[in-house]
């Protein structure tokens, strides 16, 4: 299995090309399951979630082309065509490697009148339930049955019909899927308290553009006129504010300036003010955004909650940046119940840091020193190698898999704005 080998200590420098958002990815890919039509997505990253959504969508009976996009090293486009569903079941052994494939369950219901989703499963960062997916497809007509772990959908005849949903607690792969389901039920839909994350703006971008009606996109309160059929559309995946985000941690933790070109600062103001407070200079510039280090850290006190605020995915990154503050901060993480599986592992590298239920007080250290570690979750496997980059000596990370399924050649990035940092196959 590969590792991850960091020489630490090196001040990052340059430039790194932001790639497609994974998220924002995995949710545009299953609306080509919503038409006959093509659908042709630009400025897909090249991760290994991406591949695994494609091989499911290929399950049932979507046909998928992928070609380098001209002019960028680093995107591809993807040609999708459902021009007839084949079958309208996603498997346990694709669902379990991936939990975004949920987001078959709405666009298969709505455009085949049944779909037949292994239930995801809890993962390492908590029991992530979906009753809240179900519920909102209950909303628009849906028949649902467990049976043997599967969620068995099913639309009355005629198709779903438009409805009322109103979410409890924000959650963004139920919005997601409500309003892949909406846009082809009859009628008119309601999602009320839905999530606003920029994906979820890009998901309601792509739906417009392939002929669907969506009004009060960006707000928490959407409203859908279904339509009859869909047209297919040529899209561009959003830029990523995590990675973008993940490597203004690497220049703020190493004392670097990096130019992360292609990123939004619309799209990521909670992670901009928090660098800021922390004494990062931040500007934007007409190409990205630039962050510039000097110096220790400002402790933060940061709690995750959905979007604008600061956002779950960014929380063990800053954490790993905290560890070498100037004081002591404090997390709170209220989206998940248990995402802390990077603390055990910044403690073995000589971090300070405390877990007191949903919280972590994290007392800046002088200094971090390399390890070996591993880490259970995409997220947490970064919060390392940004400890790594910053500690002395060597720090080699193991389970790279995580990472390749969210940072789009990480090592490469990061070698190019001055970090010792390479990929080796151990067999
Ligand atoms: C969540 C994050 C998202 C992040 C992703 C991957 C939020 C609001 N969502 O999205 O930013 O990119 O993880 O780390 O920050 N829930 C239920 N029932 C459901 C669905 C969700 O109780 O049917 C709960 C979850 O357990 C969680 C909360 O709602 O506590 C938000 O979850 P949700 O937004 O749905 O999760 P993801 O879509 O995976």
């Amino acid at each position: 299995m590969d590792t991850i080998h960091i020489h630490g200590g090196q001040r990052l420098s340059g430039r790194i090309p932001i790639s497609g958002a994974k998220n924002a990815a995995l949710t545009l890919l299953p609306c080509a399951l919503l038409t006959d039509e093509e659908l042709i997505l630009g400025n897909l990253p090249r991760l290994a979630d991406v591949d695994t959504f494609g091989h499911l969508l290929n399950q049932l009976g979507v046909t998928t082309s992928v070609a380098g996009a001209r002019g960028n090293e680093f995107g591809r486009r993807m040609t999708l065509s459902a021009a007839r569903i084949t079958s309208t079941v996603a498997p346990y052994d694709i669902v379990r490697k991936m939990r975004a494939s949920i987001l078959v369950l709405g666009p298969l219901l709505a455009r085949s009148g049944e779909a037949t989703v292994s239930l995801p499963g809890g993962c390492a960062i908590g029991t992530r339930p979906v009753d809240l997916h179900l519920k909102a497809l209950e909303a628009l007509g849906a028949e649902i049955e467990m049976t043997a772990g599967y969620v068995k959908a099913r639309a009355p005849d005629g198709g779903l019909t438009g409805g009322q949903i109103s979410f409890p607690i924000v959650s963004v792969g139920a919005t997601e899927n409500a309003l892949m389901a909406a846009v082809l039920a009859k009628g008119r839909s309601e999602i009320v308290n839905a999530a606003r994350e920029p994906e979820i703006v890009d998901l309601c971008r792509l739906l417009v553009a392939m002929g669907a009606s969506i009004e009060g996109i960006g707000t928490d309160h959407l409203v859908i006129e279904g339509r009859d059929r869909l047209h297919g559309a040529r899209y561009d995946v959003m830029p990523d504010r995590i990675e973008a985000g993940s490597y203004a941690c690497a220049a703020a933790i190493t004392g670097g300036e990096i130019d992360l070109m292609g990123a939004k600062a619309a799209e990521m103001p909670a992670i901009l003010h928090a660098l800021r407070d922390a004494g990062v200079a931040v500007t934007e510039h007409d190409r990205g955004i630039r962050v510039a280090a000097d110096g220790r850290l400002k402790p933060l006190t940061l709690s995750t909650a959905p979007h604008p605020a600061f956002p779950t995915d960014m929380q063990a990154q800053f954490m790993a940046m905290l560890c070498l503050g100037d004081g002591a901060s404090l997390l709170t993480e209220t989206i998940f119940e248990n995402r802390y599986m990077h603390v055990p592992e910044l403690v073995r590298m000589g971090a300070d840091v405390e877990i007191t239920g949903r919280s972590a007080v994290v007392r800046g250290v002088d200094q971090l020193v390399g390890a070996p570690v591993m880490a259970t979750d995409l997220r947490a496997s970064m919060s390392l190698v940004l400890a790594g980059l910053a500690a002395r000596g060597e720090t080699v990370v193991s389970r790279v898999y995580h990472l390749d399924r969210g940072y789009e050649r990480l090592e490469e990035k990061l070698s190019a704005v001055g970090a010792a940092i390479e990929r080796r196959s151990d067999g």
